[in-house]
């Protein structure tokens, strides 16, 4: 057997989609899912798939021996709500895979990484608006601190191993294939099923939280496009700055509106307030356009109008 790409947490929020783009792209044989759980059917039924603990680093090791792999795209996270209430299964899930994959490249048993950064590590001093690439960050969550060690650790790899791992710090994702589980960005998914299901959305944010946002598609787009450029293109080794939109809850509800006039938004804010407005509300995201011609495709509009649409099909 042999196949180049392995997605760890494939069944997740990130990780269904980015797969099904690969096997779209490269071959359905030439990318192995693996998660700890199995995934929806269509990433099930179109390539191989692996139950497989990223933290393992000997089943890890077996799967990447067995498949040949040269790439690891390492999605499996605890994101920031749920970090805050399991800190140390955040922490060891966290940083323990993001060793065992750093770990196999630098004994050159994998050539290629790629490793997802947050809008998480910045914190509240940071300039909020178009937040810099290089800026003061001090991250306040479990899920934030995770973040920034392991942008370190990404560039120490780089430095003293040469090894190749390529990483952006995504915004909050907008998806309406798989549910994201434990953010704080996740309202701006709810939200869509809610509107649909009952015309009502209550939110676990404040009306005027805005964050950077994206739709899972340039998501996407910029993942496979950072991990396919050339290797001397890529002058940050920590983690890329990537931006598309930005927008408060009630933005986005104001949005949806525009095609359910009687849709109707309450607030109800719970401890994710606390953790969004630490966050910037914009990103300046101009090196990684420069370095790697990143440039985002979808707007709040066109956003609102595909999830409304799919999430309608799906019913
Ligand atoms: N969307 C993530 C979260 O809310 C941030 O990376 O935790």
């Amino acid at each position: 057997m042999s196949a180049s790409i392995l997605i760890l947490g494939a069944c997740g929020q990130i990780g269904t989609e980015l797969t099904l783009a690969l096997r779209e792209l490269y071959g359905n044989e030439a990318v192995v899912a693996s998660d700890i759980r199995e995934g929806g059917e269509e990433l099930m039924n179109t390539g191989p798939f692996e139950l497989l603990d990223a933290t393992d680093y000997t089943a890890l090791e077996d799967v990447v021996m067995h498949y040949e792999v040269q790439e690891i795209y390492l999605m499996a996270a605890m994101l920031s709500a749920a970090s805050e209430k399991f800190p140390e299964r955040a922490w060891n899930l966290n940083m323990n895979s993001l060793f065992n994959v750093l770990n196999l490249a630098k004994e050159q048993k994998i050539d290629k990484v790629f490793w997802p950064s947050s809008i998480a590590v910045f914190g509240k001093h940071t300039p909020k608006e178009r937040t810099p690439q290089r800026t003061i960050m001090e991250p306040s969550t479990v899920y934030g601190i995770s973040k920034q060690a392991g942008e370190r650790w990404c560039n120490y790899y780089h430095r003293k191993f040469g090894v190749d791992v390529r990483s952006v710090r995504y915004p909050g994702l907008i998806s309406w294939k798989t549910l994201p589980g434990g953010g704080t960005t996740d309202y701006a998914v709810e939200i869509f099923h809610e509107a649909l299901n009952q015309n009502s959305y209550c939110c676990f944010l404040k009306d005027d939280a805005k964050l950077p946002m994206m739709f899972m598609e340039d998501a996407i787009k910029a993942t496979i496009q950072i991990m396919a450029v050339a290797e001397e293109s890529i002058s940050v080794r920590s983690s890329y700055n990537l931006s598309s939109m930005s927008f408060s809850p009630a933005e986005l509800a104001a949005s949806i509106q525009t095609h359910l006039p009687d849709f109707k938004i309450s607030y109800d804010p719970d401890f994710r307030q606390e953790i969004a407005a630490t966050w910037p509300s914009s990103i300046d995201d101009s090196v990684a356009r420069k370095d790697w011609g990143w440039s985002p495709k979808f707007d709040l509009e066109q956003t609102t109008a595909i999830m409304l649409q799919k999430l309608k099909e799906k019913r």
